[in-house]
């Protein structure tokens, strides 16, 4: 039972999307048909659909087309509206023509301007958590699989991508094709159009970039085959062909999106020095945890972050080593800490197991599920060694692919495949506290990087007045750099401020991930020599997990506010609807 979807799967249950569709540039508009195979239960009337401001103009049944009823009901908040559609038991075909309103909130329409080129426009959709109903109508529940294809037509000079099988080269006449044979929940749904050009980095794997950013994004992943190989190692075969990335415009709202065979990403983890693709292992662990076992509502959303954290720091310790992947998980303590008391101890989102019924799935989409999930499987591994932790696991991806998982399900996994009735066992792990308790139970490993123990003695040696030149910061990589201002004070006083700037130049930084940790000193201090860099990165940069600090920051203070404001005047038209929602809140509650 899924509180977020219409859908009666065991009345008609859609098994695949034949998709025809025109992408509209100039009305904002992706419009055509949705040809749904379905399966029919016993008595069936109905076969309900998601549906989100979609324009439906007629659904007919069958090969013949006959015309069917339908009506689409009252929207219902963050859910759309059910459309229902009239049909016996065995129907097999249902075509839904449909379009979709210029505001779809899955798709972001960019012009010319908006990219890196300047020249084309750029269209992108995000699906997770349920925005697929956007622009699909679907049964829009992760516990439900499909299969599709597409036929998409764009305009001439322009490359379409999706979730599927992708050209490399443009087309003649603007018109691709797409198979995606493997079964996949709705909100793996996704598509791209823009001046899109392509580069190999392996066999299986390679690079989609606007030219501007294709060769910095080639040089960026280059281990990119070695982290799919990594993975196999670990936990099995990738069991979706190609593995590819699509490099998005900079108002692409996350860091990655696990789309299946085409990982979107954000242009915000091309440091140039290969520092930041720890999030490429995490898109590409989800092929296993999430593609391959998904969550089965999104009250269950750690059995997929959770698990792919726990993966992706795997991969990254298999490629870069133990103190690497200690020093990111370090990072993620502080994150879980920070999220913990930002929630309240005693929050019940603090649970792993969520209860997102009457809310908007998004509002659960905290660090919780990311790195609570992560300490309790690390926990785990550290309980029953990582043999044994490696062989459950590796079990769990082959036993459950195509799957959905839910969070009871995995428990009673759990108990019959590792715990097997040994209760001290369990009585160190203690996983209903983590799974149905608020807060960071008392078992949580501890990690310690020897790496940060030094940063921090450098951190503590500014603070106490040693000047920035003074300091030790010989080799520091990226993770030491955001080690390093994370244990900073978040108001300093202008001397420091200079003095720091002066000698590590944070406010030129070209690494996102550093640059953001730095503005939010740089508002709290008042800062004003970074303020142009300020403006221009929370103008460019569309993805939420730098926006929400960095606007929290400034709206903290009466001046500030007026600050968020005119920035916000100018940057809104350059953020996906997912940001846009989170700003607007955020503002909305700070000047009420
Ligand atoms: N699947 C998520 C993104 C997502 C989650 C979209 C929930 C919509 C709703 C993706 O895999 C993810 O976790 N991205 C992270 C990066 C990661 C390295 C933690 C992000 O975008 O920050
Ligand atoms: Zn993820």
């Amino acid at each position: 039972m899924d509180v977020h979807s219409f859908s009666k799967p065991d009345e008609a249950k859609v098994k695949h999307y034949d998709l025809d569709l025109t992408v509209d540039f100039d009305k904002k508009i992706i419009s055509g048909k949705a040809a749904c195979t379905i399966e029919t239960g016993k008595g069936a009337k109905h076969l309900i659909l998601d549906t989100r401001d979609l324009k439906i103009d007629k659904v007919t049944i069958g090969k013949d087309e006959k015309p069917a009823e339908f009506k689409l009901e009252k929207p219902v908040q963050f859910l759309g509206s059910a459309l229902i559609i009239d049909i016996e038991e065995g129907t097999t075909l249902v075509t839904v023509y449909y379009s979709t309103s210029p505001t779809a909130a899955a798709v972001q329409w960019l012009n010319p301007e908006q990219t890196a080129g300047k020249k084309h426009p750029f269209l992108f959709t995000q699906s997770q958590a349920i925005l697929a109903r956007t622009w699909v109508p679907c049964q829009d529940s992760p516990g439900l699989r499909i299969t599709y294809s597409a036929t998409v037509h764009v305009p001439v000079g322009l490359l379409a991508l999706m979730s599927a099988t992708n050209p490399t080269e443009l087309s003649k006449d603007g018109v691709y094709h797409f198979e995606m044979t493997n079964p996949i929940p709705s909100y793996l749904l996704a598509l791209s159009v823009g001046d899109i050009v392509f580069k190999p980095i392996s066999n299986r794997t390679g690079v989609y970039a606007e030219p501007a950013t294709i060769d910095k994004s080639v040089y960026e992943f280059a281990d990119l085959e070695n982290m799919v190989d990594a993975a196999e190692k670990l936990y099995g075969p990738y069991a979706w062909g190609r593995y590819d990335l699509l490099v998005l415009p900079p108002s692409f709202p996350f860091g990655g999106m696990e789309n299946p065979r085409l990982t979107f990403a954000t242009p915000t983890i091309l440091a140039g020095d290969r520092s930041l693709t720890s999030l490429v292992a995490h898109e590409l662990a989800h092929s296993w945890s999430g593609n391959l076992v998904t969550n089965a509502t999104w009250d269950d959303f750690w059995m997929n972050e959770g698990f792919t954290v726990y993966f992706e720091r795997r991969i990254m310790e298999a490629l870069y080593g133990k103190p690497f992947a200690d020093m990111q998980a370090v990072l993620g303590y502080q994150d879980l800490e920070d999220n913990v008391n930002e929630l309240g101890k005693e929050s019940r989102d603090t649970d792993l197991k969520l209860q997102l019924k009457d809310r908007d799935p998004d509002d659960g989409m905290t660090s919780i599920a990311y790195e609570k999930g992560y300490f309790l499987l690390r926990l785990i591994e550290e309980n029953v060694g990582r043999e044994k932790m490696d062989n459950f696991l590796k079990t769990y991806f082959k036993s459950h692919s195509f799957q959905t998982i839910t969070t009871e399900a995995f428990l009673e996994y759990f108990d019959k495949e590792l715990i097997k009735g040994n209760t001290a066992l369990a009585n160190k792990i203690r996983i209903n506290d983590w799974v149905y308790h608020p807060g960071i139970p008392t078992n949580c490993p501890k990690i310690i990087s020897e790496r940060f123990n030094e940063v921090e003695a450098q951190s503590d040696a500014f603070i106490k007045g040693t000047s920035a030149i003074k300091l030790n910061t010989k080799d520091y990589q990226t993770n030491e750099w955001m080690h390093f201002l994370s244990k900073l004070p978040t108001t300093m006083d202008r001397a420091k401020m200079n003095d720091l700037d002066h000698t590590f130049h944070f406010t030129d930084s070209g690494n996102s991930e550093i640059l953001a940790l730095w503005l939010e000193r740089v508002i709290n201090s008042n800062y004003e020599p970074a303020y142009p860099a300020l403006e221009n990165f929370l103008v460019h940069v569309g993805r939420r997990k730098f926006l929400k600090p960095l606007y929290a920051d400034l709206l903290k203070t009466p001046q500030g506010i007026k600050m968020a404001k005119d920035i916000y005047a100018k940057a809104r038209p350059n953020y996906h609807s997912v940001a846009t929602n989170t700003i607007d809140e955020m503002i909305a509650k700070a000047t009420k």
